[in-house]
């Protein structure tokens, strides 16, 4: 049965090749101090920066550089921000990048105006903002978290071997988001495959799970077919603005909250990826590519109904004459063929990481109950040193 929910986004998003434009509709409804968050190298190659900055300029903003955020940021980072945002008075933080800098850019929003160690406070105890925010918005250049209409923030915390999420409310998300597809043509192939992997990840994360008959779960079909279509045309063809543009809406749509409404949810290959970022500080689609065909192959069993309609309304896969077992297996090979196409990373040894990490990264593992099955620490253990 559906469950009871409550459906807001609070994002405001401008599309397409000219939707930086907006900005100039946008600037105007915040004060005048703007902190830039970015991480520097390709937008300064690009011209993105400058078109920022050149916009900022004529809507008589000043301008506080908050560049350096790395591709997963770290509570130092998101220290050295607050103390930015703070020595400045900052009205709007803007955002320029992909995920990283977006999710950087709401921890810096809810940790301004608090006493408190912000790590502690919404990484540790998870708690929710109590002091005033201030704004975040995002002109987006990498495709794949969905971080512009989310309230999702990652942080990293080397010293101890953790990375974790929050996902704040309506308040923190972005006020608004610039999706120019164009921006995205720019990105090495390894940074669109795995932020395509990322996208049918969500979408995964959200659909396996649960027995009833739920639209969501249709709308989440619906979207990982237009994943996989567009994605094969991306690859051989980077610059296809058509299936560049879909995979950019697709990731917006594929975690902005909406596909997870009235269901319980999985999220256990993000947990695991998550741990294994934290040993080898590797690029989050990939780490998530890397552990997911061992980790489903585990859960089939428990989930069985779900992976055969899997490979059936999405991979196509004719269940004449097979037992349920086979189509969903043929189902889970159908993605393992997509990813070598895509090209993403199948073992995290390729990440860096080692077998004498393994009981680490599976310590620092979240075990959730949302999907098939709640793993126990041995199936954590089992399923890591398979994905080696
Ligand atoms: O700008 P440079 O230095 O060249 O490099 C960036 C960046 O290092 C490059 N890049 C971005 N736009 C580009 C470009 N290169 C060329 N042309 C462009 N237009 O790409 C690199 C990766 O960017 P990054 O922002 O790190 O990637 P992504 O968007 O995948 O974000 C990853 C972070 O988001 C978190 C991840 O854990 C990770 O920390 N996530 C956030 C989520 C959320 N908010 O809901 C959910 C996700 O599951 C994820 O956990
Ligand atoms: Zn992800």
């Amino acid at each position: 049965m559906l469950g009871n929910f409550t459906y807001v986004n609070a994002t405001k998003l401008y599309f397409g090749d000219e939707s930086l434009q907006y900005l100039n509709q946008e600037l105007p409804k915040y004060g005048k101090t703007v902190q830039l968050i970015y991480r520097g190298g390709s937008i300064k190659k690009n011209g993105i920066y400058d078109q920022v900055v050149a916009i900022l300029k004529a809507n008589g903003k000043t301008i506080v550089e908050d560049g350096g955020v790395m591709p997963n940021p770290t509570v130092e980072k998101l220290k050295e921000g607050v103390q930015i945002a703070r020595q400045n008075k900052v009205d709007l933080l803007l955002a320029v990048g992909g995920g990283s800098c977006c999710d950087y850019a709401k921890a810096v929003s809810v940790s301004v105006n608090c006493e408190e160690d912000p790590w502690e406070k919404y990484f540790i105890r998870f708690e929710e903002p109590s002091c005033p925010i201030v704004p975040v918005a995002c002109v987006l250049t990498m495709v794949g978290t969905g971080s512009e209409m989310n309230g999702g923030s990652v942080i990293t915390n080397h010293e101890k071997h953790l990375k974790i999420g929050h996902v704040f409310g309506e308040e923190v998300m972005p006020k608004f988001s610039i999706l120019n597809p164009k921006f995205t043509l720019t990105l090495p192939h390894k940074q669109m495959v795995a932020g395509i992997y990322d996208i049918f990840n969500h979408i995964c994360e959200q659909y396996f799970s649960g027995t009833d008959d739920n639209t969501s779960d249709y709308l989440a079909e619906g979207l990982m077919r237009s994943v996989i279509h567009s994605s094969l045309i991306a690859i051989k063809n980077p610059q296809d603005y058509e299936a560049r543009s879909n995979i950019m809406w697709c990731a917006t749509w594929a975690l902005n909250t909406l596909i997870a409404k009235g269901k319980s949810t999985d999220w256990m290959v993000h947990m695991l990826g998550q741990a294994v970022g934290a040993y080898t500080d590797a690029t989050h689609g990939m780490t998530l590519a890397a552990v997911s065909l061992p980790y489903y192959r585990h859960i089939l069993p428990y989930g069985l109904a779900k992976f055969k309609r899997f490979a059936i309304n999405v991979w196509g896969i004719d269940a004449e004459g097979k037992t349920d077992e086979q189509v969903a297996q043929e189902g889970l090979k159908a993605l393992e063929n997509w990813m070598k196409a895509l090209g993403v990373t199948l073992h995290i040894s390729e990440l860096g990481a080692t077998p004498e990490m393994i009981p680490g990264i599976a310590g620092a593992t979240i075990i959730l109950k949302g999907g098939y099955k709640e793993l126990t620490h041995d199936e954590v253990m089992k399923i890591l040193q398979e994905s080696l």
